[in-house]
């Protein structure tokens, strides 16, 4: 595994790449859902470049920037046990200019639900992919549906800006006992852990409302509320895969996001139905 540390040196390298290249964009401390996307990666791609990079620009004034978990040692070796050709791991400087051009998320959908709570994310998110677009020049860059919102905006810059990238979504990965992969999961302690469950629990009840035939949203959201109430709730949604809200499920076109609090850690979780 080559271990590359500049966009110069990246972009060098990738010149001497023959065949399809994916890419997995990180901000590291891997779990399984990271190895999941990059597993995929390097079954359905001659190379696979993996990029762990903490991105100031995402996280607004009084998140967690400087406390997320950062491993490299660890994730260095998941890497390279996996199977991975290049990991990208760029300073900041090498990364960001000062005064430089910017990108913004979309008025209405980069600014609901997760833009909602954390208005100018979204904009941080595609300043950062648009660079690691043109760096890597993949012809297949890998995203998890846990970010469904964040997937769906990356679609929609690659169709703004007639990027030719396969954008390819990758399922959930869970614990066992069904809370969603997350490297903020690090931050719970045992008891948190324990009520963290209940944003999977809330939509495994959807899930079963709906298999019963309940297909309007607000009782399914207001019975999700219930289940969710020891929890410090930032929203409980149902919309469409275009991020549309929904009053009745669409079988096969909806997803139904949460986020809440447990204690200081904010999670996300969402379902594709
Ligand atoms: P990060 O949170 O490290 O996630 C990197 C990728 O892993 C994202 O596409 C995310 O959706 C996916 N992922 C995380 N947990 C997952 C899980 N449990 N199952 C499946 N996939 C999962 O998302 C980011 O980093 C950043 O915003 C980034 C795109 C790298 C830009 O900075």
């Amino acid at each position: 595994m080559k271990v590359v540390y500049t966009p110069q040196e990246l972009q060098k390298l990738r010149k001497e790449l023959q065949g399809s290249v994916g890419f997995v964009p990180t901000m590291g401390a891997l779990h399984s859902g990271h190895l999941a996307l990059i597993e995929r990666s390097i079954k359905e791609n001659d190379h696979t470049i993996v990029s762990i990079f903490v991105n100031p620009t995402q996280f607004l004034p009084g998140e967690d920037f400087t406390q997320y978990p950062r491993r490299l040692e660890a994730d260095k070796k998941i890497c390279e046990l996996a199977g991975v050709d290049v990991l990208f791991l760029p300073q900041k400087d090498a990364i960001y200019n000062k005064d430089e051009i910017l990108l913004k998320a979309p008025k209405v959908k980069g600014y609901i639900l997760e833009g909602h709570f954390r208005p100018g994310h979204f904009d941080g998110v595609l300043q950062i992919v648009n660079k690691l677009f043109h760096i890597t020049s993949p012809t297949r860059a890998y995203f998890g549906k846990k970010d469904a919102q964040q997937l769906y905006l990356i679609q929609q810059m690659v169709r703004d800006f007639f990027w030719n990238i396969e954008i390819v979504p990758c399922e959930i990965v869970r614990d066992p006992d069904g809370l969603a992969l997350s490297s903020r999961n690090l931050y719970l302690n045992e008891s948190e852990r324990q009520k963290a469950l209940l944003l999977s629990q809330s939509l495994k009840k959807a899930a079963k409302m709906i298999q019963q035939g309940i297909e309007d949203c607000s009782i399914i959201k207001k019975r999700m509320q219930e289940i969710l109430e020891p929890l410090e709730v930032e929203y409980i949604e149902i919309v469409n895969r275009e991020f549309e809200p929904l009053n009745m499920v669409e079988i096969g076109n909806t997803i139904i996001l949460v986020a809440a609090y447990v204690g200081k850690t904010r999670l996300i979780d969402n379902l594709w139905i």
